[in-house]
C-alpha cells in the first residue's frame, strides 16, 4: 500500500493522524499569507488524499488551516495574490487561461471526489478559492468568529475555480449573487442559517467538538458512509428515477460490508457496535 511519506514532503501542507478518532488531518501550513492557495497547495492536497482513500487508519479526512497561526486564524483567504505572475501561463492568451483553470477544477473535483468523509474545519478567513474549497467537502464546522465570503469582485476577478457553479446548487441564484456581486464577509452564524456550516461552535469549544465530530465519523460504518456521500453528491446531479437506480446498488453494495452484520448483532444483543470498517 502507498504511505504518504513515500509519496513526497509536502511544502504548503501538513498531515497528522489521529489514531483514536481513526482520522487523518491535511492542514493548510502558510501561515504568513493565511493559508492562501498556489496550484502547488491544491495538488498537495489531492495528492495526500489519493492514499488516504484506501488507508485504514484514516476512515475520516479533516482539512483545515493551521492551528499555528502567526497572524490571523484562517482556514484560506483564497488564491495567492502575490504568486499571479509567477505562472508559466501567458495572462493575456485566452487558451493560456482557459487551460489554467482547468488545472484548478481538477484538483477541486479530486478533492471533491474522495470516498470517505471530508469535514471542512474553519477557524477563522474562508474566503474566495478557500471558500470553494469548503464547498468540496461534506461537513462544515466553524468557530463563531469565522468569516466566509467571495472578494473576489473587489480584485477585478470572479470565484471560478466552481465557486458560481457549486454554491447556487447550496443557497440558490439570488444570494450566490448577493455574495459575488458584492464581495461582503459573512458571518459563520449567517453560513449556518443558510445552511452551509451544519456545526457552528464557540471559539473555545472548536478544538473539542471538531475531534467529537471526526471521532464519530472516523469509528462509523466506513463503507455506509462512502455510499450514502456518492448517492447524494450524484443525486444532486441526475433524474430522480436515475438517482433510486443509483440508490439500490449502492444498497447493494453496501450489504456485502461487515459492518452491517455488526451493526445489525450490536443492536440485537442491546450494545455499542464497534465498526472496523470493512
Ligand atoms: N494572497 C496572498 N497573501 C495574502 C492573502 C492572499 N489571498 N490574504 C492575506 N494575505 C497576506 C497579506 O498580504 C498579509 O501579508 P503581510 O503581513 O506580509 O503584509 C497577511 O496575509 C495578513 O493579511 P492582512 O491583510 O494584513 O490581514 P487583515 O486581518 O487585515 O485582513 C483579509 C485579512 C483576509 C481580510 C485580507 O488579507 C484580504 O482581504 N485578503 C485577500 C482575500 C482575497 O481577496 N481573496 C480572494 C483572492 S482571489
Amino acid at each position: 500500500m502507498i504511505k504518504i511519506s513515500e509519496v513526497k514532503n509536502f511544502e504548503h501542507i501538513k498531515i497528522d493522524w489521529v489514531e483514536d478518532g481513526n482520522y487523518a488531518v491535511i492542514s493548510i501550513n502558510r501561515p504568513d499569507k493565511l493559508n492562501a492557495l498556489q496550484n502547488m497547495t491544491l495538488r498537495e492536497i489531492a495528492e495526500a488524499l489519493e492514499p488516504l482513500q484506501v488507508d485504514p487508519k484514516a476512515r475520516c479526512v479533516v482539512l483545515r488551516g493551521t492551528k499555528d497561526f502567526t497572524k490571523r486564524p484562517a482556514f484560506s483567504a483564497g488564491a495567492d495574490l502575490s504568486s499571479r505572475s509567477g505562472s508559466d501561463l501567458d495572462q493575456h492568451n485566452l487558451r493560456h487561461q482557459s487551460h489554467a483553470m482547468y488545472r484548478r477544477h481538477k484538483y477541486y473535483d479530486l478533492i471533491e471526489e474522495f470516498p470517505k468523509p471530508l469535514i471542512a474545519a474553519v477557524d477563522g478567513y474562508a474566503l474566495g478559492g478557500g471558500f470553494e474549497l469548503v464547498l468540496v467537502c461534506d461537513i462544515v464546522i466553524a468557530s463563531k468568529r469565522s468569516a466566509f465570503g467571495f472578494p473576489e469582485i473587489q480584485r477585478g476577478i470572479f470565484a471560478a475555480n466552481g465557486g458560481t457553479q457549486r454554491l447556487i446548487r447550496h443557497i440558490g441564484k439570488y444570494r450566490t449573487k448577493q455574495l459575488m456581486f458584492f464581495g461582503d464577509h459573512y458571518t459563520a452564524e449567517q453560513m449556518y442559517e443558510w445552511g452551509i456550516v451544519a456545526f457552528l461552535v464557540d471559539d473555545d469549544k472548536f478544538e473539542e467538538i471538531l475531534h467529537e465530530k471526526a471521532s464519530w465519523l472516523g469509528n462509523a460504518a466506513t463503507n455506509s458512509l462512502f455510499v450514502i456521500k456518492k448517492c447524494i453528491d450524484y443525486g444532486t446531479q441526475v433524474p430522480l428515477n436515475v438517482g433510486l437506480q443509483f440508490e439500490q446498488f449502492g444498497y447493494a453494495v453496501n450489504s456485502q460490508s461487515k459492518d452491517v452484520v455488526e451493526g445489525v448483532t450490536a443492536f440485537l444483543q442491546k450494545r455499542t457496535p464497534k465498526f472496523k470498517g470493512k
